[in-house]
């Protein structure tokens, strides 16, 4: 190739770069929602240590071998009328042997001796009053949360208070997933008919993106949760908001969406008919997405209740295109009034 054609492609490459990364799927979150290099709880603080680390080990592999390459290659150039006399040279030094063979076990057990160490720290399960405890259930393609010691359940989005271990107890119902939340740490494999366990927790207070981080079939990538790290009072409100029973349904308009929902919502999102289980809406009208990935407004509700596969493949959720746009409106206000 010549070098114009290169530079081109270099170009071209480079614009790619600069316009892909301004893309964002969820313009719901902040832009440091979803980032591992910094980190807001202790278990993502301990792996960003660990990848510094196995960095700099790495580094100063790199410049040992850089520095010999680099001296053999000035070295034993060729060089017009001298003939390299190899008898001088010998193939075998036993004490190089040795150092390079104990270095790279030394720099092994170096990362190894933190890495295990950190394993067990983070394995450990914590006691205590002060432990809250959730329950995740991973689906294609959405989460579930239960607060069991509080009674009640939700999806999509996770509240945690900040300062406090979460114990996560992670199960899943179809298929393999992977529960994580980057900015926080962890990653848990779901796996139908096991649970695993993790615990984390949110140094400060903020939104931050969660993701399955297992192909799980065509929308993996939209299979989205937000955890709402929020200081303890504010976490309080939240848990008595979720405890509290319903906002009364008032308008006429609110009760022809109820009959809808209870006519045709109903066997799916309230547990009713277990191989089609959608996720609890008793309280969606608190929720700051809908189906994890789109702003929560009535525009997106509608158009997800329209045609929910143009927006999520492979989802279980049903079309509600045979409501007339009035029915359609009558549900929307009921569901964003279900505080
Ligand atoms: Cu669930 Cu990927």
């Amino acid at each position: 190739m010549s070098r114009k054609g290169l530079w081109r492609i270099l170009a071209v490459l480079a614009l790619a770069m600069l316009v892909l990364a301004g893309c964002d799927s969820s313009k719901i979150l902040p832009s440091d929602a979803l980032n591992v290099l910094d980190p807001k709880g202790t278990a993502g603080e301990k792996s960003l240590d660990l990848i510094y680390f196995s960095i700099a080990i790495m580094l100063v592999v790199f410049a040992i071998v850089m520095a010999i390459f680099i001296y053999v290659l000035v070295k034993f150039r060729k060089r017009e009328g001298v003939t390299l006399d190899r008898s001088k040279y010998k193939d075998h030094n036993t004490v190089l042997e040795i150092i390079w063979t104990v270095l790279p076990i030394a720099a092994l057990v170096a990362l190894a001796i933190p890495t295990v160490k950190y394993t067990f720290d983070l394995a450990e399960v914590p006691k205590g009053d002060d432990v809250l405890v959730v329950e995740v259930v991973g689906h294609q393609y959405w989460w579930e949360f239960k607060y069991p010691k509080q009674g009640f359940k939700t999806a999509q989005e996770l509240h945690i208070p900040v300062g406090k271990k979460v114990h996560f107890k992670i199960t899943g119902t179809d298929v393999l997933h992977a529960f994580w939340v980057p900015a926080l740490g962890g990653k848990m494999d779901v796996i139908p008919g096991r649970v695993n366990e993790l615990t984390l927790d949110a140094k400060k207070a903020g939104l931050y993106h969660g993701k399955c981080a297992e192909l799980c079939g065509a929308s993996h990538a939209l299979m989205d949760f937000k955890v709402v790290a929020e200081e303890q009072a504010d976490f309080d409100k939240w848990l008595a908001k979720m405890s509290a029973p319903p906002a009364p349904v008032v308008t006429a308009k609110e009760k022809q969406g109820e009959e809808i929902f209870n006519s045709s919502c109903i066997k799916c999102h309230a547990g009713m008919d277990p191989k089609r289980q959608g996720p609890d809406l008793t309280k969606f009208g608190n929720r700051q997405s809908i189906a994890g990935v789109l702003k929560y407004d009535e525009k997106n509700l509608k158009a997800w209740l329209k045609d929910p596969k143009s927006i999520k493949p492979g989802t279980k959720m049903e079309k509600f295109d045979f409501l007339n746009d009035q029915e359609l409106d009558a549900l929307t206000q009921y569901l964003m009034n279900r505080k």
